[in-house]
Parts: C-alpha cells; structure tokens; sequence
C-alpha cells in the first residue's frame, strides 16, 4: 500500500454533481464498496449488488486477490446501524489485504451524522480516524455539510463544495474553505464546485459526459 488512504468529501446541495464526482473518483479504483441509499450504483454495469452484510462479506471474499465493486444497499432509516457493520467487516477485511480499499458513502449525513453515535456503533468513526493504517479510502457526500461529522471533515484530504442554500450549509462552506471565497461560495451554479486539497483551492465543474474539468489554483 503505496500512498496513503485519504478521506474525500463531496458536499451540495440535490442535483448539483456530487455523485458524478464520486463516480468518477472510483471510475479507476479496483476495489470499492458504495453505501448505496439510493440505490445509483446497483444499477450501474460492472457493480454487484449486495442486499445484505453477508452478501458483501462474500463478494469480497469471493474476488479473492482480483478486484470488485460493491453496491451495498442499506435498509432504509437503518443507515446508523447499517454502516456501523458495514465499517466493522471492511476494516476486519482490510487487518490482511494487501491492496487498499475505497469505501464510499452516499447521504453520508445519515451515516456519518454530526452527532456523537453511541460506543457501540463506532465502527465508522474507527474508520475515519485509523482507517490509513489499513488502507481505507473513504469517500462521502452530503446534500448537507452542516449536518456531517466534524472529525470527516477536518479529516477529510480532498473536499468539493457545490452550491447550497440554506445558511448553515454556507457558513458550513465558509468555514471549510475560508471567508475570502464567501463570495465565490455564494456565486456557484449548478454543476460549479470549489475543491480543497494541500491547502490550495481551484474551481472546476462536472461535464454531461461524467468527467469532472478542474481548473487552475485560485489561492
Ligand atoms: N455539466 C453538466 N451538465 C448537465 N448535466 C450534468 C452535468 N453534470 C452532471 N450532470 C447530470 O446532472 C444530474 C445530477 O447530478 P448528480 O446525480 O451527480 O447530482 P447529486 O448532487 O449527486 O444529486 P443528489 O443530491 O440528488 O444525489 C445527473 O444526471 C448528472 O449526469
Ligand atoms: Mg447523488
């Protein structure tokens, strides 16, 4: 495991881009598993669609030393607890692979809430605090940044904001990439998104084709 395991952020508001981000994020990677509320990855070509923990846990053991692509679907108003199992079985998976892994989740204000969850349904926050140690990317999306763990965020290596709209979520925005880009927070348009990484912030958009266009260093 060559690089390290980075967490990725993805935060907007419906229908702005975040998951045409993640999916191309993942396009190249060999071994991802979506926590898929929506059900968006199940329907896309290459993705085994697993119902169930067990059904995971088999398609990982299955593709033995090759690649897979996972859409998990959680039992909805079950996220907490559905990805709390899901986190233990990738990070027992991950204590003996060799390669690294790409967990991504979806509305992840429902899995990876604000919130302090309770001691025994750490498995997530295990994941994003040790989750380098073995290999665990993990990519999240949010239409509400004002509404996701802090320790994802200020964790989180690559951050992509997309237009929002209610307060909260701006000053989310603010505080994320800094007051002087308030303006340019509050100036995106659909499709528009301001990305963080190694303390440099660029702009960029997501394209009809699903590629993502980032363009040069603002700051
Ligand atoms: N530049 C673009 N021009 C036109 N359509 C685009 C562009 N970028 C993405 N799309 C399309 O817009 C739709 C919404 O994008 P996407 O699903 O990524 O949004 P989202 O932020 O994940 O929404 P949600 O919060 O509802 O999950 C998709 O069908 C996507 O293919
Ligand atoms: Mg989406």
């Amino acid at each position: 495991m060559s690089q390290d395991a980075e967490l990725t952020l993805i935060m907007g508001q419906r229908g702005c881009g975040k998951t045409t981000v993640a999916k191309a994020l993942v396009k190249s990677e060999r071994r991802v598993i979506a926590f898929d509320t929506m059900g968006e990855f199940a329907q896309m070509r290459g993705w085994k669609v697993a119902h169930d923990r067990k059904a995971v846990a088999q398609a990982m053991v299955k593709a033995g030393r090759g690649g897979f692509k996972i859409a998990y679907v959680p039992p909805a108003g079950q996220e907490i607890d559905a990805l709390h199992f899901l986190s233990e079985i990738i990070w027992r998976y991950q204590e003996a692979a060799a390669e690294q892994i790409t967990l991504l989740v979806d509305e992840a204000d429902l899995g990876i809430p604000k919130h302090n969850l309770p001691a025994n349904r750490g498995g997530v926050k295990q994941l994003i605090l040790r989750g380098r140690h073995r290999g665990v990317n993990m990519i999240a999306c949010t239409q509400r940044p004002a509404l996701i763990s802090s320790s994802y965020i200020s964790n989180s290596a690559h951050i992509y904001g997309f237009m929002v709209a209610s307060t909260g979520d701006i000053d989310q925005l603010v505080r994320t990439f800094g007051r002087q880009h308030k303006a340019a927070i509050e100036g995106l348009q659909k499709f528009q998104f301001l990305y963080r990484a190694d303390g440099q912030i660029c702009t960029g958009h997501t394209m009809k084709s699903g590629a993502l266009k980032v363009n040069s260093v603002r700051t």
